[in-house]
């Protein structure tokens, strides 16, 4: 039996990563006799062109049958001109947060010390930095309706997104952020706009009433205003950050440059049971597609969070997390990362240096 994994290599730099990641995998599979299967489909514009569809229907029966999903990133410039449904970010990775019901997206920001000064902020400020953030991934205005482009009364184009959050909705994220915070430093933070937006005086409503669940864990609230300023004016003061769709989207990528590069940070999309979709908070970045400088490092480290959740073989994610801080010791980097007394290297020499220190 064992498990089965889903690989999803998408578009753009999706397959090179990939590679790399799976070359990871391969090599701990192999090593320690893992009872974990692989299988490959296509998605994104990749599964577009073959098949007009960027999540076709063996592609989410796949990946419902799996025990876990390992997606590189989707989209391109070469189908952002497609109706929105049919476009990658929205037809393939949006559905599949949707169908598979992955509400809960953990994002940890980490500054490894090797990389302190790859930083855009001072050495001070970041070294040590160890924040996740949860972001609720399939609710909100992401997915609110009334939605679309439509003509009013007056005959002018109107543009409509909606925000709405369920209780449950609210609660179920809730739970997730005080149960990771349990794990960690046991302190949340709530971000919302209350002050604005209704839908978020309820989330910050049920944020409180779940808290009285965790005594041991300490709850504060800010708006995303300020949450933004204070992740630049002094971000160690985060444990956990919990957030909507959208603020979850915006300040998770502020908070990857923390850590030097948003080449360096996985995430977790998790459903009720534990069962996820794993993959680099960046997108496709066809603008370096095919060069072979994309750093894998992110998707790497994915491949541990799906070790660690999905699998719970922590053991595994462990060696998979020391090999990559072992790799930056040596001095190892992509242009991303590159300082002048480093060594630079490929996407795929990256991947192979990973593999021999794991
Ligand atoms: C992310 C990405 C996606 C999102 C895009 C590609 C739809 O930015 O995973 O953060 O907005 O959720
Ligand atoms: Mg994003």
């Amino acid at each position: 039996m064992g498990n089965k994994v889903l690989i999803l290599a998408g578009d753009g730099i999706g397959p090179e990563i990939m590679a790399e990641a799976e070359k990871v995998l391969a090599a701990l599979i192999r090593e320690h006799r893992l009872a974990v299967s692989i299988e490959h489909a296509l998605v994104g514009g990749a599964a577009y062109d073959e098949y007009g569809d960027p999540l076709p229907g063996q592609t989410l029966q796949a990946a419902l049958d799996s025990d876990a999903v390992l997606l590189a990133a989707v989209g391109g410039p070469k189908w952002d001109t497609l109706e929105r449904a049919l476009r990658p970010e929205r037809g393939a990775l949006l559905r599949l947060r949707s169908e598979l019901s992955l509400f809960a997206n953990l994002r940890p920001a980490i500054t490894y010390p090797q990389l302190v000064d790859a930083s855009s902020l001072k050495a001070e400020l970041v070294s040590g930095l160890d924040i996740l953030i949860v972001r609720e991934l399939t609710g909100g205005i992401y997915f609110g309706q009334p939605r679309g482009i439509q003509t009013n009364p007056s005959g002018e184009r109107e543009g409509v997104n909606t925000l709405r959050y369920t209780e449950s909705e609210v609660r179920r994220i809730a739970h997730v952020a005080f149960s990771v915070a349990m794990k960690r430093g046991k302190r949340v933070c709530s971000v919302d706009k209350e002050n604005v937006l209704e839908a978020t005086q309820l989330w910050r409503e049920i944020m409180i009433s779940v808290a009285g669940e965790y005594p041991e864990v300490e709850l504060s609230h800010l708006y995303v205003d300020n949450a933004a300023m204070q992740l630049v004016r002094a971000p160690k003061q985060f444990d956990v950050m919990v957030t909507t769709n959208m603020f979850g989207d915006i300040l998770s990528d502020l908070a990857s440059m923390l850590s030097g590069s948003i080449g360096m940070l996985p995430s977790a999309s998790l459903d009720e049971r534990g069962k996820g979709m794993y993959e680099p908070i960046h997108g496709s970045a066809p603008d370096i597609a095919g060069q072979g400088i994309a750093n894998p490092l992110a998707m790497i480290l994915s491949v541990a969070m799906l070790l660690r959740y999905s699998l719970s073989m922590p053991d595994q994610a462990d060696r998979v997390e020391n090999a990559v801080k072992s790799v930056l010791t040596q001095g190892f980097r992509t242009a991303d990362i590159h300082t002048e007394d480093t060594e630079k290297v490929s996407t795929s020499e990256m991947g192979d240096a990973v593999v021999s220190a794991l």
